[in-house]
């Protein structure tokens, strides 16, 4: 090993030790322990199945908020919306997130206008490295055209209502720990994208 070579090690090592330690802080500072995993973003961005796979890789349990208001109700989400009224649908989520504080080693997949409540947002980040999905209107209509199971999307012009919605989730969504792009990945690519992401934060506490 050259005298060069050990210079530029001991340079990188202090780089990451001055890392480390900056994330250790910060960790520390924001009160946050990162136990799960949680998947945000729009509806068709793929958080299911990247969800699963990611699961699967660290051998963690996968948990999505709306099969949790679905079994808890015993009703689908389709007629919540429709009896009760998306209000109502949006307290039973809060309900959820709240209750899921105590989890560990679980990925929690959640609904796709779950992060507009910031409460909802700040809960996940005390326990949770949140990860967005992101996709864009028209990669989500090409995804979701063929599925009848969600309230929001039964609109005269499905493709307006994609691009408002997006349009005004995109500063919630955009508060995510980890943003990843799914217009350009397969769900496997972008589940070991997410994976590596989930190692490299839980290392650095
Ligand atoms: C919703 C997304 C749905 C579900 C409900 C409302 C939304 O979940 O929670 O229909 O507001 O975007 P998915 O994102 O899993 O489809």
């Amino acid at each position: 090993m050259t005298a060069e070579t050990t210079l530029a090690e001991c340079r990188y090592n202090c780089a990451l030790e001055t890392w480390n330690s900056k994330l250790e802080t910060l960790w520390m500072h924001s009160g946050r322990r990162i136990v799960n995993l949680s998947l945000i973003g729009f509806m068709g961005a793929g958080k299911t199945s990247v969800g699963r796979l990611v699961a699967e890789q660290l051998h963690f349990d996968y948990l999505d908020t709306d099969e949790l208001i679905v079994s808890r109700t015993g009703r689908s989400i389709a007629e919540i919306f429709k009896t009760d009224g998306e209000p109502a649908f949006r307290a039973l989520e809060q309900q959820v997130v709240s209750d899921l504080t105590n989890r560990t080693k679980t990925i929690i997949s959640t609904g796709g206008g779950l992060p507009v409540n910031p409460a909802n947002l700040a809960s996940l980040k005390t326990h949770a490295l949140v990860v967005c999905l992101w996709a864009s209107p028209e990669k989500i209509w090409e995804r979701v055209k063929g599925q009848t199971h969600r309230p929001l999307l039964h609109d005269p012009d499905p493709q307006k209502k994609i691009r408002d919605l997006l349009a005004a989730r995109e500063q919630f969504y955009k508060q995510a720990d980890v943003l990843v792009n799914t217009d350009i990945r397969s769900a496997r690519e972008v589940a070991q994208h997410v994976v590596h992401q989930f190692r490299l934060e839980a290392s650095g506490q």
